[in-house]
């Protein structure tokens, strides 16, 4: 056994093995994607050093500087962490301004590969991995920096859907929100570390929420996430060819001109109960959403991008998509619900008694929340068949402020003008 774990596994182990038997034509389709790009040949071990050396993954980088945060339309990278942070009583104005210019030129560097400033292990930075640093104010922060007229109208928390909403203060609110995105889960702990712990005094963590989704390079890219019910989940977002991320993902200004180019995060940490899940059948599972497990199709359909059609009925007359399932409850009724979702899974060590702590990092981005997710969260509240099966534990709505320009820092404008 050791000899064949320093050789590494052969195409034919693999094949042949347990790890076949478990996860059947999954592994085989993946290594013949390797094959095809010639990391592995028949019957030799996967050339590790080859793909490791490549560095595609790592050397990639996203911008930091410029009119709009990155991370909001990013192409969502493989690990998240969502940390949120309370404004220390007592601070002032001038510290909290310090910490957003902290953040940004720490999150500068990092973004591009380079440590923090006061970074004891640069070299942990190395191979960005298309870090992310999204800097989000919420609710309490303009009155803790003595500017409650510069807080934009629709940031306030979301009102209570009792039906659904079992909130726990330790996911919920926080005046400040690190969003860090990276397609490697170190380079995303670093950046928390570093930019979390230089601010203490100023802003107090309250919490951290930590997301994942498929590694790079599992997938062919542009696929569909599936979250960990096994769901194709993401179909029907917004696409720039298809709308104007300016009109749906961005502020005009209108409400407070300091957030123009800005947007809104809503998060909400919502619990999947797997065991119950996993007790009615697949049909059923397929009709609670309105597609199927598969392909993601709608019901009515056969491809995952086909138009659903909430009108059609079977043989006896019933809506082939019921109209309690969730995309019949959560579809745009008309222009101004549109929001872009980006959502991590988690997957976190069971509380006592259980034997899993799963659930999806639900995370929303729009202009205005108010007018685009509230309506949309109320009716799935009312009525989604999804609801047996999953929990709101956590919830919280930030201000996603314009980007820094070149040497200036996130939240800038606010103070500005
Ligand atoms: C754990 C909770 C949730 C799960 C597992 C889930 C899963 C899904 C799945 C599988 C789809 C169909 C594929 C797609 O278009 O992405 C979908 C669609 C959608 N979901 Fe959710 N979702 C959850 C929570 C929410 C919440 C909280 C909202 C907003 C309040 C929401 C809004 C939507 C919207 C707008 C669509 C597109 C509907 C359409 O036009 O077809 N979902 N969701």
């Amino acid at each position: 056994m050791a000899d064949q774990t320093s050789r590494g596994l052969s195409r034919r182990s693999v094949l042949t093995g347990g790890v076949a038997a478990v996860v059947g034509g999954g592994a085989a389709g993946a290594l013949a994607g390797y094959a095809g790009r010639g990391v592995l040949d028949d019957d030799k071990t996967v050339d590790w050093k080859t793909v490791a050396d490549s560095r595609v993954v790592g050397s990639a980088t996203e911008p930091f500087h410029g009119d709009r945060q990155s991370g909001v339309t990013t192409a969502p990278q493989s690990h998240a962490a969502f940390v949120a942070f309370d404004i220390v009583p007592g601070a002032t104005r001038t510290e909290v301004q310090g910490v957003l210019r902290a953040w940004s030129q720490d999150a500068a560097r990092l973004t591009q590969g380079h440590g923090g400033l006061a970074d004891l292990e640069p070299e942990l930075a190395e191979d960005p991995a298309r870090l992310t640093v999204t800097i989000g104010l919420g609710p309490g922060f303009f009155d803790a920096v003595g500017m409650p007229d510069r807080k934009p109208d629709w940031l306030e928390q979301l009102p209570a859907f009792p039906q659904i909403d079992q909130l726990e203060d330790r996911w919920s609110e926080g005046d400040l929100l690190l969003q860090i995105c990276a397609d490697d889960p170190l380079i995303v702990s670093h950046a928390a570390r570093i930019l979390a712990s230089g601010v203490r005094g100023v802003a107090q963590q309250k919490w951290s929420q930590r997301g994942f989704r498929k590694a790079v390079g599992t997938d062919p890219s542009g696929r569909t996430q599936r979250n960990l019910f096994g769901q194709i989940d993401g179909t029907v977002n917004p696409t720039e060819d298809e709308v104007d991320f300016d009109q749906i993902l961005y502020s005009d200004g209108a409400d407070q001109r300091w957030m123009r180019g800005g947007s809104a995060l809503v998060l909400r940490r919502i619990r999947m109960t797997m065991d119950t899940w996993e007790e009615i059948d697949r049909t059923s599972r397929e009709l609670s959403v309105g597609r199927t497990l598969d392909t993601g199709a709608p019901l009515t359909g056969t491809a995952e991008h086909d138009p659903a059609d909430f009108e059609a009925v079977d043989e006896v007359g019933l809506p082939v998509i019921p109209p309690e399932s969730h995309i019949a409850r959560a579809r745009q009724r008309d222009r101004g619900e549109a929001m872009l979702r980006r959502p991590y899974n988690y997957d976190d060590p069971p509380e006592a008694g259980e034997i899993s702590n799963t659930g999806l990092l639900f995370t929303a981005y729009m202009a205005d929340p108010v007018r685009t997710y509230i309506p949309v969260q109320q009716r799935l509240a009312e009525q989604d068949a999804l609801n047996t099966w999953t929990i709101p534990i956590g919830s919280a709505v930030f201000a996603i402020p314009p980007g820094a320009p070149e040497g200036g820092y996130v939240g800038q404008q606010l103070f500005e003008g």
